[in-house]
C-alpha cells in the first residue's frame, strides 16, 4: 500500500506511466521509489533527480511524464463523488479514493482506461457484472457499490478498504505462517463460497486481490469485474508489466476454454496458498509463455518439500486445489472449506483424501501427486473399506476353519 502523502498518487502515476513507456522496468520504478521514501519523499523534483541520477529517464522525459500523470487524475469526475488522491494502479486500471457526497462515505473507485470502450461487448458485460456484484453482501467480499461511465471512462464505485494487500506483504519478502494465511484462505475461501453460490465466478483470485484490513478481516476485490479478453491473451499482451506474469491462473483459463466454473478459483486460491506460506510461486519463469507452460505440464512441488515446517495436511489440500485437471479438485467451495477448518483444527483433511480416490477411478490423467498423498490414500482406502471386502478377512475366515478342521482330525485321530 502506497504512502498516502500528498505527492503519493503522482508517485505511482509516474511510475507506472514510465514502465509503460519502456523508460525502465518495474524494478527499476520500484528502486528508485523506495530510496526516495528512504530519503524522506518529499519533492516531485527530488524523485525527477533520482530517475535521472540513474539513468532512466532525462529531466524532460521525466516533466513529460509528470503532466501526463496529472492530467490522468485531474481529468476524471463523477458526479455524487469527490475525486481523492491514488491509491494505486494495476495492469489495467488506476485506483482512487474518493467520496461519496450524499452518504458522506470514502469509497474506492476503479478507473478503466479509455481503450475498453471500443469493444461494446465487453462495456455491457462490464455493467451487468458490476450491478449483479452490487448484490452480493458478505464480509470478506470488497462491497461492489455503483458502476458506470463518466466522460470517456468507466468506473467501479466500491468499498474502501484501509490495510494491505496479501501482495503487498508477499512483496516486502515477508511470508505467512500456516496459522496465519490459513486464516486468511479461510475467510477468502468463504467469500468464494458465497459468491459461487450466487453463481459468480472470480477468475481472478490472487495475493492483489486479496486485502486485510487493520483488524486481519480478508477482503475479496474485484468481484464482478469482468475481464475483457480471454486470460491467456490478456497475460500475454501484458508480458513484462506488473500483471505480466500468470502465476495464479488455471490450467482451463490458459487452455481459453469457455466453460470456467468455480474450479479456477479454487486453483488460484490454492496458488495463492502456495505463495503465502512458501515465498515462492508455485511456477516461475523467464516469461508470461514459460510461466503458463509449467501450470499446464509441470508437476507441482509440493508446498512441504519447499518448506519443511509446512504442514503434510496443508499440502495435502494445496495439491488437491492446484491439480491440473479440474474434476480432480474440490467438487465444491464448501467442500474445500470443510478441509481448510479441518486443517485448521489439527485434523485429517477427508475431502481431499475423497476428491483423490475419485480422480484416481475416473482414470484421471497422470497424476502429479505427492508420496505423501499416495501414501495416507492408502490408508485411507483401508480405513473406508467395508471388513468384509478386505482379503484380510478372509484369510483369517479360512485359516479359523483349517485350524477347526485340523483340531477336530487330532481329536478322531487321538480317539480312535
Ligand atoms: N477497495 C479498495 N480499497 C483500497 N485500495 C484498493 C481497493 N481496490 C484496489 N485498491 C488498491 O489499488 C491497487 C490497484 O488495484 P487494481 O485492482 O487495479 O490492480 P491489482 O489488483 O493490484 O492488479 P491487477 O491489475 O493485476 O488486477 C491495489 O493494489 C490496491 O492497493
Ligand atoms: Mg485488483
Amino acid at each position: 500500500m502506497p504512502q498516502q502523502n500528498e505527492t503519493s498518487h503522482d508517485t505511482i502515476m509516474i511510475g507506472k506511466i514510465i514502465v509503460e513507456q519502456g523508460l525502465a522496468s518495474q524494478s527499476q520504478v520500484e528502486e528508485c521509489i523506495e530510496s526516495w521514501r528512504d530519503t524522506g519523499g518529499q519533492s516531485i523534483e527530488d524523485l525527477a533527480k533520482m530517475f535521472v541520477e540513474r539513468d532512466l529517464v532525462t529531466f524532460g522525459q521525466f516533466k513529460r511524464v509528470q503532466k501526463a500523470a496529472s492530467q490522468h487524475a485531474s481529468q476524471f469526475e463523477i458526479p455524487g463523488y469527490k475525486m481523492m488522491e491514488m491509491l494505486g494502479a494495476g495492469a489495467m486500471a488506476v485506483v482512487y479514493r474518493a467520496k461519496q457526497v450524499s452518504l458522506d462515505r470514502i469509497v474506492a473507485v476503479k478507473v478503466l482506461p479509455k481503450k475498453f470502450l471500443k469493444d461494446p461487448e465487453y462495456i455491457a458485460r462490464f455493467l451487468a457484472e458490476g450491478r449483479a456484484a452490487a448484490k452480493l453482501n458478505h464480509p470478506n467480499i470488497v462491497q461492489a457499490i455503483d458502476v458506470g461511465q463518466s466522460g470517456e471512462s468507466h468506473y467501479f464505485v466500491m468499498e474502501y478498504v484501509e490495510g494491505q494487500s496479501v501482495h503487498d506483504r508477499l512483496q516486502e519478502g515477508k511470508y505467512y505462517d500456516e496459522k496465519t494465511a490459513l486464516d486468511i484462505i479461510i475467510q477468502t475461501a468463504e467469500a468464494l463460497a458465497h459468491a459461487h453460490e450466487k453463481g459468480f465466478i472470480h477468475r481472478d483470485v490472487k495475493p492483489h486481490n486479496i486485502m486485510i484490513t487493520k483488524k486481519g478481516i480478508a477482503k475479496l476485490a474485484d468481484m464482478g469485474l469482468a475481464r475483457q479478453m480471454s486470460d491467456e491473451k490478456a497475460a500475454l499482451e501484458e508480458e513484462g508489466k506488473a500483471y505480466g506474469t500468470p502465476y495464479y491462473i488455471s490450467p482451463e483459463q490458459i487452455r481459453g476454454r469457455a466453460d470456467i466454473d468455480f474450479r479456477a478459483d479454487i486453483y488460484g486460491l490454492g496458488a495463492t496458498f502456495y505463495h503465502m506460506i512458501t515465498g515462492k510461486v508455485p511456477f516461475d519463469g523467464a516469461t508470461p509463455k514459460d510461466v503458463m507452460k509449467r501450470h499446464l505440464k509441470e508437476p507441482l512441488v509440493p508446498p512441504d518439500h519447499i518448506m519443511p515446517n509446512v504442514s503434510a495436511h496443508v499440502s495435502e489440500v494445496i495439491e488437491v486445489m492446484m491439480a491440473k485437471e479440474r474434476k480432480e479438485r474440490y467438487p465444491s467451495t464448501r467442500d474445500l472449506l470443510a478441509d481448510l477448518r479441518a486443517v485448521a483444527a489439527g485434523e485429517v483433511p477427508m475431502q481431499a483424501h475423497k476428491t483423490f480416490d475419485l480422480g484416481s477411478l475416473a482414470g484421471a490423467e497422470a497424476n502429479t501427486k505427492s508420496a505423501v498423498v499416495d501414501f495416507s490414500e492408502g490408508i485411507k482406502a483401508m480405513e473406508q473399506t467395508p471388513l468384509i471386502a478386505q482379503p484380510i478377512f478372509w484369510i483369517l475366515v479360512a485359516s479359523g476353519i483349517l485350524n477347526i478342521v485340523l483340531l477336530i482330525c487330532v481329536i478322531m485321530l487321538w480317539m480312535g
